[in-house]
């Protein structure tokens, strides 16, 4: 982590001149990135992106929305996170979400791919209303986070920026930190393109929305539709292999959105029988991690 920045590196391809104008380039300590100009109150949120190839254990590339930098104590942020890995082993993707500085309850998914995605550009998507939070891959929804009652402040509900960033994560990001990111392998390369900033852009403290009235188009989706779901649920009985929800090691009792479905469990359980139960215990502390200390350490 000491003297690296430039090890790690994202190339921006083909941003219009519009989303050029409606980014900064972050400059960060140990990584590269950008995050937007504005902050978001809800919208659609996309970019296509390619990840390094090769032997990439500990390298974190992230796109996200976060208000870490404004709300130190009770931020919002929902993510989508690329876990490098060893050399031969796929890349995994994490999801989740945090709502008024809710970190001491991580809403972790992960999944394996369809694909590799170090070999080519794929659609990277986040829907953001104020009823619900959906995760899309290649337009193929992966993961429909509902609002209920019962999760109160978890839900996002404050303006935030949108940020890509590709960083160092040894610490924690490949098997618990035992693969660290190997320099001897930089520079890491993570490309991004096709950047959609969709939505109304709000002061976060005097709350004036300011729309993007382009035209609702037809690649700008408001939800998911019978014909999705069923894609949804296919996608995750094959490529999901974690959920907060089944893990009985960090959550005795399930957050109360969590709905259990028993073939899932079942599944899960086979899988990772530690975690998931069924097997022999381990009461040991998860690795639970905010976001808000990597924000802190970015200059704009
Ligand atoms: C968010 O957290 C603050 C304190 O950290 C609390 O006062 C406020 O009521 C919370 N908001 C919601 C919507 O839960």
């Amino acid at each position: 982590m000491k003297d690296t920045p430039s090890f790690l590196v994202m190339i921006i391809w083909s941003f219009t001149e519009m989303e050029r104008q409606s980014i900064y380039h972050l400059d960060e300590r140990t990584g590269s990135g950008f995050v937007s100009q504005d902050l978001y109150l809800h919208g659609y949120f996309s970019a296509s992106i390619k990840l390094p190839a090769d032997y990439t254990a500990g390298v974190v590339v992230a796109f996200y929305m976060s208000n870490g930098d404004i709300f130190e104590k009770n931020h919002d942020e929902i993510d989508f996170e690329f876990l490098g890995n060893i050399r031969g082993k796929d890349w995994r993707i994490q999801t989740n979400i945090y709502g008024n500085g809710s970190t001491s309850v991580g809403r972790e998914e992960r999944y394996s791919l369809w694909f590799d995605p170090s070999e080519d550009f794929h659609q990277y998507s986040i829907l953001w209303t104020d009823s619900q939070i959906i995760f899309y891959v290649d337009n193929i929804p992966i993961r429909e986070v509902k609002r209920t009652e019962s999760m109160g402040g978890d839900f996002p509900s404050k303006p935030m920026s949108l940020y890509a960033t590709i960083w160092d994560g040894s610490g924690w990001a490949t098997n618990g930190g035992k693969y660290r990111v190997n320099y001897k392998y930089a520079p890491y390369v993570t490309e991004f393109s096709d950047l959609v900033l969709h939505g109304c852009s709000v002061d976060p403290i005097e709350q004036f929305p300011k729309c993007d009235n382009t035209e609702s188009s037809e690649a700008i989706p408001t939800g998911v539709t019978p014909a999705r779901r069923i894609k949804m649920e296919s996608f995750r009985a094959k490529f999901m292999t974690y959920s907060y929800c089944y893990d009985q090691v960090r959550y005795k009792v399930p957050p109360s959105e969590c709905v259990i479905n028993p073939k899932e469990a079942d599944r899960l359980k086979s899988y990772d029988p530690v975690t998931f139960g069924g097997g022999r215990r381990h009461h040991g502390k998860r690795h639970h991690r905010s976001r808000a200390g990597q924000v802190e350490a970015i200059s704009i």
